[in-house]
C-alpha cells in the first residue's frame, strides 16, 4: 500500500480517500451504538425462575438502616474525617443480629462483659499514662468502647476483660469481643483463628464479635495478619470497622499524619520517623478507632429505633456446619468447639506440663514463657481433643539466640514437627506451629524436645513457649 502511495500520484488520489473512509467507519462503529444491539437483546427470552419459597431459605427479615449511617449518628467525627472517608469505614456489616441481641439484652439491664482479643496495640502499648498499665488507659480504644457502652447502659453491671497480650494473639471468652490483630502477615494464621472464632461464637453467652481493623507500617507488607481474617468475618457474619480504610490513603501521603497516628518514642524532628513506633497506634489513633466503633454501635441502635426492632426475636442461627477452609461435604458437621489454651499467661488453664525435664517458667515484662536452653530438655502436656488439632505457640526472634524444638503427639514421633525460634526478621512475635490436625477425638499427650541443632547463626538453643492450643 505504501509503495502504491509513493509510486503513482494517481493511485494515491484513490487510496487516500478510501483509507480515510475506512478510518471514519471504524471510528463511527466505536462511537455510535450498534443499531441492532437493543433488538437482539429484546429477542432474547429469559427463562422464568421460580423464586417461590426462596424467602424461606434465605430468612426473610427487613431491617431498616436508613439515616443511621456513621455520619448521621456522629456528625462531629464526620466533619473531622470527611464523609467520603467515613463512608469506607465499614469493611463488612452483615446482619448485626448478635450485636443487636447484645444491645437488646443490655437495654433490659443485663450485665455485660466486654472482652478483648488482640495483640500489643489492643494492649495499649505505648499509652503509658496510667500506673495500672496501658490496658486500662482512657486512651485505649477498647477502654473507650467500653466506656461508651457504660454511658449507654449506666445501670448495668459490667466488666472489661483485657485478653490482649504483647506480641501474642490470645484467647478470651466474653459477651462482646473486639479484636485488633496487627501482627505480621503469616500464611499460618487463619486456621487457629477460625477455630478461635468458632469457639467464641459457640459460647453459651452467644457473644457479639466486632472486628476492629487497624494498621501498622513497620512490617514487610502493609497487609497484616488481619487481612487474612477478613474472609472469616464475612463467613461468620462479624462486622468489620476499619480505621485503615479511612486513614491509610492520607497517611501514605502525609508523614506528619503518620507521626500523629503512631506512638512517639521520643522527640519528633521535622519529617523524621526515627522516633515513631510504626507498629503501635498513638492515643489519637486509638481514639479515632474507638470513635468509629462507637458510631457503628450507635448506628445499630438508631436502626433498631427506626425499625422499631428492640423487641424483635434475635434468635441466632447455628454456626455454619463446615469451616471455611474445609472442602464442601453435603453431610459433615463440626462439633461444638470448647477451646482450651494452656497459656503461660493463663490463670484458668495455666500451661503446666505433666512431665518436665529442663523447662522453667520465665517472664520478661508482662510476657510469660516456658523456656529451656539445654538440648534434650523435654516436656509433656496432656490435652483432650475434640477437633483433632493441637498447636504450639512460641516466640520467634532474631536477637535472643533462639533454637528449635521437635513436637509430636502420643507415640507418633515419626510425625514430629519442628519449630524454629530463630528467624531473620527484626521484630519478635509469637507464631503457631500446627503439630497435628488429624487426631482422633479423646485424650492425647503433646511432647516437645529441645534440639541440639539451631537455626540461629550463634547456635543459641534457648526456646520460649507461650502456649499450647487445642
Ligand atoms: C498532614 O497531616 C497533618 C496532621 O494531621 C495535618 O495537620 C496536615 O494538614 C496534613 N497535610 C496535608 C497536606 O494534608
Amino acid at each position: 500500500m505504501w509503495s502504491a502511495l509513493t509510486a503513482s500520484p494517481r493511485s494515491r488520489r484513490v487510496v487516500l480517500p478510501l483509507s480515510l473512509l475506512l478510518n471514519l467507519a471504524i471510528i463511527l462503529l466505536i462511537v455510535l451504538p450498534p443499531p441492532y444491539y437493543p433488538d437482539r437483546l429484546a429477542r432474547l427470552k429469559l427463562p422464568e425462575i421460580d423464586l417461590e419459597g426462596f424467602d424461606l431459605w434465605v430468612g426473610q427479615t427487613e431491617r431498616a438502616s436508613k439515616e443511621c449511617g456513621l455520619c448521621d449518628v456522629n456528625p462531629g467525627l464526620c466533619q473531622e474525617l470527611g464523609s467520603d472517608n467515613i463512608a469506607k469505614a465499614i469493611g463488612f456489616s452483615g446482619s448485626n443480629i448478635r450485636l443487636r441481641r447484645f444491645l437488646q439484652k443490655a437495654s433490659r439491664g443485663d450485665p455485660f462483659t466486654v472482652a478483648v482479643v488482640g495483640g500489643s496495640v489492643s494492649g495499649g502499648h505505648g499509652l503509658n499514662d496510667l500506673p495500672e498499665g496501658p490496658y486500662y488507659s482512657p486512651r485505649n480504644m477498647h477502654r473507650r468502647v467500653f466506656e461508651h457502652l457504660c454511658d449507654l447502659f449506666p445501670q448495668n453491671d459490667r466488666v472489661l476483660m483485657e485478653g490482649a497480650s504483647e506480641g501474642v494473639n490470645g484467647f478470651v471468652n466474653g459477651a462482646q469481643g473486639g479484636k485488633a490483630i496487627n501482627d505480621e502477615l503469616h500464611m499460618g494464621i487463619p486456621k487457629p483463628y477460625e477455630l478461635m472464632l468458632r469457639g467464641l461464637l459457640d459460647l453459651p453467652s452467644q457473644p457479639a464479635i466486632l472486628s476492629m481493623q487497624i494498621f501498622a507500617l513497620m512490617f514487610g507488607s502493609i497487609a497484616l495478619g488481619g487481612d487474612l481474617h477478613e474472609s472469616f468475618s464475612q463467613y461468620y457474619d462479624i462486622p468489620i470497622v476499619s480505621l485503615r480504610n479511612v486513614l491509610l490513603p492520607q497517611a501514605l501521603d502525609n508523614v506528619t499524619l503518620v507521626q500523629e497516628l503512631f506512638v512517639n518514642k521520643g522527640p519528633i524532628e521535622g519529617e523524621s520517623l526515627e522516633n515513631v513506633d510504626l507498629r503501635h497506634l498513638s492515643g489519637k489513633g486509638h481514639a479515632l478507632m474507638a470513635d468509629l466503633v462507637n458510631a457503628y454501635i450507635d448506628g445499630q441502635r438508631c436502626a433498631m429505633d427506626v425499625g422499631d426492632s428492640w423487641e424483635e426475636d434475635y434468635t441466632l442461627a447455628p454456626l455454619p456446619r463446615l469451616r471455611l477452609f474445609e472442602k464442601y461435604d453435603p453431610y459433615a458437621t463440626n462439633p461444638t468447639l470448647k477451646p482450651d489454651c494452656f497459656s503461660m499467661d493463663g490463670t484458668k488453664h495455666p500451661l503446666v506440663p505433666s512431665q518436665n525435664e529442663g523447662w522453667r517458667p520465665w517472664n520478661w515484662k508482662n510476657k510469660n514463657y516456658l523456656i529451656a536452653d539445654q538440648p534434650g530438655s523435654s516436656f509433656t502436656v496432656p490435652f483432650h481433643s475434640s477437633f483433632g488439632t493441637v498447636s504450639l505457640y512460641y516466640l520467634r526472634s532474631s536477637e535472643f539466640g533462639l533454637g528449635s524444638v521437635s513436637c509430636w503427639v502420643d507415640e507418633d514421633k515419626e510425625l514430629a514437627q519442628k519449630a524454629e525460634g530463630y528467624w531473620v526478621h527484626e521484630f519478635n512475635i509469637g507464631q503457631t506451629l500446627n503439630v497435628r490436625e488429624d487426631l482422633q477425638p479423646g485424650e492425647h499427650e503433646l511432647h516437645c524436645e529441645l534440639l541440639a541443632t539451631s537455626a540461629d547463626p550463634g547456635k543459641g538453643t534457648e526456646f520460649r513457649v507461650i502456649s499450647v492450643m487445642r
